[in-house]
């Protein structure tokens, strides 16, 4: 077979997410400024910052949950800047909020049903996929979101949002609040879902050990701008010190 001469795309990947000058204003108050973030296919990249530099406020803008101001917003080689919620996620973005957001009156099975019939997915019944991945949401599939420990809610969160099978997921502090155990497993879990299956994957991460051992790479946000970004094995000291420890 020929090979063409001008075919250099093995090394020059596009990205699967590529923004660029993303800008964000609440009201009068402007948090994201002419954000540039990319991200290779089929790998996992984490944002980090303290508190309040606008981590959340990035990844609602990817979702389509806010509406950014300024810049464009290309997932999959495809301009979704301007597309609503709904329709990002029926391209294939699942999105777990930080802090869970799980319905604590409704069981495990009917938080896992309710996704689904929200992404009007053609699909009735949960894929089995799900629980194989979190076999803890099956034996507590009858019970109440609100009655799970706070690392089964956020398997139950994380669970709710693969019920569509996205291609690419966001996770905002995932493990925020949860036993080391957990942690591990989320972790694990999430290189499997880009290994097996293919998946792109953005989390919003505070620990940096969690960072160095599942990410890919990196970026690191100052108030509304990134200040370092870069594989994972360049995430230095320097940096966690300038711009991360309190
Ligand atoms: N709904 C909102 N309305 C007005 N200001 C907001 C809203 N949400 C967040 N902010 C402000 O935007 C900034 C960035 O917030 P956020 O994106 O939540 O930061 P992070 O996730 O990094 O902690 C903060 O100053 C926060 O107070
Ligand atoms: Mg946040």
């Amino acid at each position: 077979m020929e090979v063409s001469e001008t075919d250099t795309s093995a090394d020059e990947a596009v990205p699967y997410l590529d923004v660029s000058g993303l800008e964000f204003s609440y009201g009068e108050v402007k948090v994201l400024y002419g954000l540039e973030f990319q991200l290779a296919p089929q790998s996992i990249g984490c944002v980090m910052g303290r508190n309040g530099v606008g981590k959340t406020t990035f990844l609602r803008n990817l979702v389509g949950l806010e509406n950014s101001s300024a810049g464009k917003i290309y997932i999959d080689g495809s301009d979704a800047t301007k597309l609503e919620a709904h329709e990002r996620a029926c391209n294939g973005i699942g999105y777990v909020p930080q802090g869970r957001q799980i319905f604590p009156l409704l069981t495990v099975e009917e938080n896992l049903l309710v996704a689904l019939e929200a992404a009007g997915s053609a699909e009735k019944s949960i894929p089995s996929s799900v629980f194989e991945t979190f076999p803890v949401l099956h034996q507590m599939r009858k019970r109440r979101g609100g009655d799970l420990s706070g690392g089964q809610q956020q398997q139950l969160a994380i669970g709710r949002a693969l019920v569509t099978r996205p291609n690419f997921l966001v996770l905002d502090e995932p493990t925020e609040g949860i036993q080391p155990n957990v942690i591990t497993m989320i972790g694990e879990v999430i290189r499997k879902l880009v290994d097996e299956q293919g998946m792109t994957i953005l989390l919003v991460e505070q620990y940096v050990d969690f960072v160095r051992k599942y990410s890919d790479s990196f970026a690191v946000m100052n108030r509304g701008r990134f200040v370092a970004q870069g594989s994972v094995d360049e995430l230095d000291s320097s940096t966690i010190h300038k711009h991360l420890s309190v």
